[in-house]
């Protein structure tokens, strides 16, 4: 099974060369994004040049945030209505980017705030054009909005064919000026999602060549990128990769790798790609009886050994422990185990099993002899 209904523009001056496409979404646009990225990437000044030769009106919605809520797209959702706009521009991370999928769908559904993960109300979106500043949610070509509820601390994702952008234009220069560690964390993301390729019980060898291509990629160009942050070249590899990671996902979703992180980044702000990566060597041990077979052929293609890979990952400048409390486990396992990534997993994995990857975090004191 292979779906993405995307059209993907990537190029160097990929806003100018997608504007006719941009000039058919719509005559009056809602750019959704946050504070800064969009603007100092350059990034918003393209769309807004594109929209102005073009005629086509905008309001700038900057408002969103990491990891942002529902109530931040309940507002969105009134500013398009409020100002008749007919498509939303989400331009930024994954933030921004699920942000303008779920206010294009709340617009259109006119759906409260208690329906946003609520998938059977969807019947119509609005057309929606996703322009990436980082190389890691592939958010830019998939179903997936990822939302954060305040009141209940919980962040949970919903997935529907009508909140694929229509239009994808991704432009590795806005990538350039990234700091290491966000072009870490992200990629980090992205590797994970090629990774989930293999592990979903969804999985669909139609984009097995995207996973080995991607993991290879990451794997050559992550470390590079992180000592010459400006190598566009490097910079470019990443953005592909993420991407590659965005339409394996769409096919066969996420599994525990994601659901397990979304706890750690809403009570403790661990930022989503280095939640995934903190677990992903543990996670690797306990999928392998299941998906042998097909971690062997990636390594096999890889020309290295499991060891190899965790190797590799455990050269790279993450924390792999944080400090948590008895009360964090507690309120994290119903979370994770309700999760609708948990139906993905390739083998039953119980509760205990889970409280023993949460542990394998936990930072602990070694006493002193
Ligand atoms: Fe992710």
């Amino acid at each position: 099974m292979f779906y993405c209904p995307t059209r993907i523009i990537f190029a160097r001056n990929a806003v100018q060369k997608a504007k006719d496409h941009i000039t058919s979404l719509g005559k009056r646009a809602l750019i959704v994004t946050g504070k800064n990225s969009a603007e100092q990437s350059g990034a918003l000044a393209d769309v807004i040049s594109v929209l102005t030769e073009s005629g086509i009106s905008y309001v700038l919605f900057d408002s969103i945030t990491e990891n942002p809520s529902l109530d931040i797209v309940m507002e969105g959702k009134s500013v398009f209505l409020q100002n008749e706009c007919d498509f939303v521009i989400g331009i930024g991370g994954g933030s921004p980017i699920d942000s303008a999928k779920a206010i294009s769908l709340a617009s259109a559904n006119s759906l409260g705030r208690d329906e946003l993960y609520n998938t059977s109300a969807f019947k119509k979106a609005y057309p929606v054009l996703a322009i990436p500043l980082t190389a890691g949610t592939g958010t830019e070509v998939t179903q997936y909005s990822v939302l954060s509820d305040p009141l209940t601390k919980k962040k949970a994702g919903f997935g529907s064919d009508l909140a694929f952008p229509v239009l994808a234009v991704l432009n590795p220069k806005y990538t350039l000026t990234l700091p290491p560690k966000v072009t870490l964390h992200t990629a980090l993301d992205a590797l994970s999602h090629l990774l989930e390729g293999l592990y979903s019980n969804q999985r669909s060898p139609v984009v097995y060549p995207f996973i080995y291509k991607g993991i290879a990629s990451i794997m050559k160009f992550l470390p590079l990128v992180l000592s010459q942050r400006e190598n566009y070249l490097a910079r470019e590899e990443l953005m592909r990769d993420a991407l590659y990671g965005g339409m394996v996902i769409a096919q066969g979703s996420t599994t525990l790798q994601h659901s397990i992180g979304y706890p750690l980044t809403s009570f403790y702000n661990i930022p989503h790609g280095l939640a995934n990566a903190m677990v992903m060597e543990d996670i690797m041990e306990l999928y392998y009886p299941a998906v042998h077979q097909e971690l062997d052929d990636l390594f096999s293609y890889l020309q290295i050994s499991k060891d190899d890979f965790y190797a590799w990952l455990h050269s790279l400048p993450f924390e792999r422990k944080i400090e948590f409390s008895n009360d964090f486990i507690d309120k994290a396992i119903p979370q994770i185990m309700s999760s609708r990534n948990m139906a993905l997993n390739p083998l039953l994995v119980s509760e205990q099993q889970v409280r023993n990857l949460l542990e394998n975090l936990r930072k602990v004191d070694v006493p002193v002899n």
